[in-house]
C-alpha cells in the first residue's frame, strides 16, 4: 500500500468497500491511454481503449479519489511526414487538424481527459532532451554505424514497411518488406525478391549511417522483477519472460534526416524514432496540465512518487511499454508504472474489421449515427481484464442495449415516475415498502466496486443487470398499475413507485462511469447527484422532477446505415487520395447505360440549410424537387454557410434508399466534388427548374 496517500475521509461507502484498507485514504492517481498516431481518422478499435480508460477513471472519481487523465496525439515519425507531404501542407499543419479532429470525436464519446496534448510539443522536446541526456550520463547510449535500404530518388531511409517485393517463399507479387500476406512468412526486407521503394517505385540501395541505441540488455534483471511485480497481467508477464528468456536487444531509437520528430542533442540530422518520444508524452501531458493548474509534476514521477501510474494500451504495444519505458524512467531517475493495463482487439461480427464489408467503422461515422453511450455500454459489458479480443456483434449490441438499457434500466423509471408525479406531486415515500430489496441491491455496490476497480467491467455489468431483474420482478409482481385503480390503495402505489425509483437511482449510480450523459439526465430527474458514498442511503420524502425519457431504442437500420455509411467513408479516401491530373486517376469499373439510367438525378432548390447539432461536418439541407420535399444531410459544412446555401440550386440523387442517421433519416445525397481545399457543390446553369431530371 506504499503508494495510497492518507489524506482524509471522502465516501463512507467506499471506505467501507476498502475495509481492510485504511479508512482514510483519497488515492492520487495518473491514468494515460496510447496516444493515437496524427494521420488517421479514429475508428472503434481507439474507441475500446479509451472507453475502457474513460469507465475506470469516472468510476475512481466517483469514489472520492484524485484521478487525472491525460493523453495527446502521436504526432512524429515518417507516416506522418509523407502524409502532410501527400496533402501538400506543412506536418505541423497536419498534425494540428487531426488532433482537432481526434479531439471532437473523444468529446463526443465522452471521454473526460483533463487534457489533451500533442508530442510535438515544448514540453515533450524538453522530457526527451533531458531523458535521453540521463541515459547518456550513465552510458546506457551506444553509437554504431548501420546499413539499411535507402531510396535514392527520395532521399530517404526506408523502414521495412516502405519496401515491396516477391515473397522468397510462395512467389506472391507485391508484398511488404518485414511479412508476406499471402503465406504468412516473416523474413528480412533483403531477402525479398525484386525489392522496390513502396514510395518511389525504384530499387533500394544499401547506405550506412550511425545510429544511437539504447542498451536495453543491461536491464534484464531489472525487467524480470518488475514485469513480475504484478504491473501487468499474468498473461502478459508470461509473454515478456519469454522475451526475456530469449535474450533483448539493443534498441535503435535515432533516425536520419528527413524525418519529422525531435533532434537529438549534440547529433546534427539524427532525430529521436517516434516511440522514443512518445511514452513520454505522456509526462509531457501531464506537465502541460500541471502548468496551466498549478499542480505538483513531481509528486506524480519522482523516482520515489507514492503516486499511482496507469497506462491503459492495446496488446500490440506491450514491449514498448512494459520494455523499453520502464527501463529508460528507471535510468532517467523517474518513477515506473504502477500498472500497464493490456487490452485486446476489436473485431466486428467474429472478423477482423473490413473496409470492404463496412466494418472498419470510424468514430465519426459511429457517431454520426448512434448514441454514444449504447456503444460504452455495448464494451463494458464485454470488457475483462485480460487481453483477450472483444467482439462487437452488431445484432448483438442492438438486441443487448434495447433489452439491459431500454428495457430493464430506463424503463423502472418510466413504469414508476407518473403515478409519484401525479399521485403525490413528485414527492417520494416516507417509508422504504420493502427494506430487504432495497438493502440487497444496495450492497450490490460492493462487488460492483471491487469489479470496476479490477477492470472486470463485464462482471460488474453482469451485477448490475442481475439487480435491475430483481427491481423489474418487484414491480411487475407487485402490479402498482392494477393497484391505482383501487381509492384505498393509493399509499401503496406510492411507496411501490418510490422504492421503484429509489432502486432506478442505485441502478444510475453503478452504471455513470458507463453512461455519463444519460446519468447526468437521471440526476435532473432524481434531483440528485449520483455517486458512490450515496448509495448507502435512500432518498426519502424527497422532490423529484417529471420524467423524460432518457434513452431511446437502437433500431436496426441505423445499425444497418452506418455500415453502408463506413464503406462509403472508404469509397471517399480512396477517390480523395487520387487526385490530380485524370491520368493519375483510375476510372471506376464501366458501366452499361441501364446502370446508369437508374440514377435518377434531379435540380434541387435548397430552402433550408442548417447545421446539424453534434455533428461537425454535416448540414441538413430541406431540398424542393419540384413539389416534393428531401431532407438530406450532406457533409458540406467545412465550406459552406448555411445561410449562403438557401435558395441555391443543386443536383441531387433523388432515388437513394433513405439511410437513417442519428439525427434523422437522409433522404438523398447532393453532389459534390472535394480535394484537399474544399467542397464544390454542384449547381445546373441559371434557368434549370426545381425537378428537372438530368441525363
Ligand atoms: O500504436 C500507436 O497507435 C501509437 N501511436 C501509440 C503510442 S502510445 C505512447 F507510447 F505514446
Ligand atoms: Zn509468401
Amino acid at each position: 500500500m506504499k503508494s495510497w496517500r492518507k489524506i482524509a475521509i471522502v465516501t463512507p461507502l467506499y471506505n467501507h468497500w476498502i475495509s481492510n484498507q485504511n479508512m482514510t485514504e483519497i488515492r492520487q492517481i495518473l491514468v494515460t491511454n496510447a496516444l493515437p498516431y496524427a494521420n488517421a481518422a479514429l475508428h472503434l478499435g481507439h474507441i475500446l481503449e479509451y472507453t475502457q480508460t474513460d469507465v475506470w477513471v469516472r468510476f475512481q472519481r466517483m469514489c472520492g479519489h484524485q484521478c487525472y487523465y491525460v493523453s495527446a496525439d502521436d504526432a512524429h515519425g515518417t507516416a506522418i511526414m509523407l502524409k502532410a507531404d501527400e496533402k501538400g501542407i506543412s506536418p505541423e499543419q497536419h498534425i494540428a487538424d487531426m488532433r482537432s479532429i481526434h479531439e471532437a470525436d473523444f468529446r463526443d464519446f465522452h471521454i473526460s481527459v483533463d487534457n489533451y496534448h500533442s508530442t510535438h510539443s515544448d514540453e515533450n522536446r524538453e522530457l526527451s532532451e533531458l531523458i535521453y541526456n540521463r541515459l547518456v550520463a550513465n552510458e546506457h547510449i551506444a553509437k554504431r554505424e548501420i546499413t539499411q535500404a535507402f531510396d535514392a530518388e527520395k532521399q530517404l531511409f526506408l523502414a521495412d514497411r516502405y519496401i515491396k517485393g516477391t515473397c522468397p517463399k510462395c512467389g506472391a507479387e507485391d508484398q511488404y518488406g518485414d511479412n508476406c500476406e499471402a503465406c504468412g512468412a516473416t523474413y528480412s526486407p533483403t531477402d525479398l525478391i525484386n525489392p522496390v521503394s513502396a514510395l518511389s517505385g525504384t530499387t533500394p540501395i544499401e547506405k550506412k549511417s550511425d545510429h544511437y541505441f539504447f542498451k536495453l540488455p543491461e536491464f534484464t534483471e531489472f525487467l524480470q522483477s518488475w514485469t513480475r511485480s504484478g504491473a501487468v497481467q499474468d498473461e502478459v508477464a508470461n509473454k515478456l519472460g519469454e522475451w526475456l528468456e530469449t535474450g533483448l536487444q539493443e534498441w535503435d531509437i535515432s533516425r536520419d534526416a528527413p524525418y519529422f520528430g525531435f533532434e537529438i542533442p549534440n547529433a546534427p540530422g539524427k532525430y529521436f524514432y517516434v516511440w522514443l518520444d512518445a511514452p513520454i508524452g505522456y509526462m509531457a501531458s501531464f506537465k502541460n496540465l500541471c502548468d496551466k493548474n498549478n499542480l505538483d509534476f513531481d509528486q506524480y514521477w519522482a523516482a520515489d512518487s507514492n503516486t499511482e501510474l496507469y497506462h491503459f494500451i492495446g496488446k500490440d504495444i506491450v514491449n514498448f511499454h512494459a520494455l523499453f519505458w520502464p527501463a529508460m524512467l528507471t535510468s532517467a531517475n523517474f518513477r515506473t508504472p504502477t500498472k500497464v493495463c493490456v487490452h485486446g482487439f476489436v473485431t466486428v461480427n467474429g472478423k477482423k474489421m473490413s473496409k470492404s464489408r463496412g466494418t472498419f467503422i470510424n468514430a465519426r461515422c459511429y457517431l454520426d449515427h448512434l448514441n454514444p453511450e449504447y456503444l460504452r455500454y455495448y464494451y463494458a459489458s464485454k470488457l475483462t481484464a485480460s487481453v483477450e479480443d472483444i467482439d462487437l456483434n452488431l445484432e448483438d449490441f442492438t438486441q443487448k442495449v434495447n433489452s439491459d438499457l431500454v428495457g430493464k434500466v430506463v424503463n423502472i423509471a418510466s413504469r414508476c415516475a407518473k403515478f409519484v408525479t401525479k399521485g403525490n406531486d413528485g414527492v417520494l415515500s416516507s417509508t422504504i415498502e420493502n427494506p430487504a430489496l432495497w438493502q440487497q441491491v444496495s450492497d450490490a455496490g460492493k462487488v460492483i466496486a471491487e469489479h470496476y476497480e479490477n477492470r472486470e467491467f463485464s462482471k460488474a455489468i453482469r451485477e448490475i443487470m442481475a439487480q435491475a431483474d430483481a427491481a423489474n420482478e418487484y414491480i411487475a409482481a407487485k402490479e402498482p398499475w392494477k393497484l391505482n385503480k383501487d381509492e384505498t390503495q393509493q399509499q401503496k402505489v406510492q411507496d411501490i413507485c418510490s422504492l421503484g425509483i429509489n432502486l432506478f437511482r442505485l441502478l444510475l449510480t453503478y452504471l455513470k462511469p458507463v453512461l455519463p450523459s444519460v446519468a447526468e439526465d437521471a440526476e435532473l430527474f432524481l434531483n440528485d447527484t449520483l455517486s458512490w458514498s450515496s448509495i448507502e442511503s435512500p432518498l426519502i420524502t424527497h422532490k423529484i422532477n417529471n420524467f423524460k425519457p432518457l434513452l431511446q431504442r437502437v433500431e436496426k437500420d441505423q445499425v444497418d446505415a452506418m455500415v453502408e455509411a463506413s464503406k462509403q467513408d472508404i469509397a471517399q479516401v480512396v477517390t480523395k487520395s487520387v487526385e490530380g491530373p485524370l491520368k493519375d486517376q483510375p476510372l471506376a469499373e464501366e458501366i452499361s447505360f441501364d446502370d446508369f439510367i437508374k440514377v435518377d438525378l434531379r435540380v434541387a432548390r435548397i430552402v433550408k440549410a442548417e447545421a446539424v447539432e453534434g455533428a461537425d461536418k454535416l448540414l441538413a439541407l430541406t431540398l424542393d424537387i419540384g413539389g416534393q420535399t428531401r431532407n438530406v444531410f450532406s457533409g458540406i459544412k467545412g465550406s459552406y454557410q448555411p445561410a449562403d446555401l438557401e435558395g441555391r440550386l443543386t443536383i441531387m440523387v433523388a432515388n437513394l434508399a433513405p439511410r437513417k442517421m442519428r439525427f434523422g433519416v437522409s433522404e438523398g445525397m447532393v453532389l459534390a466534388a472535394a480535394d484537399k481545399k474544399g467542397i464544390y457543390l454542384f449547381s445546373p446553369d441559371s434557368g434549370a427548374q426545381p425537378g428537372q431530371r438530368v441525363t
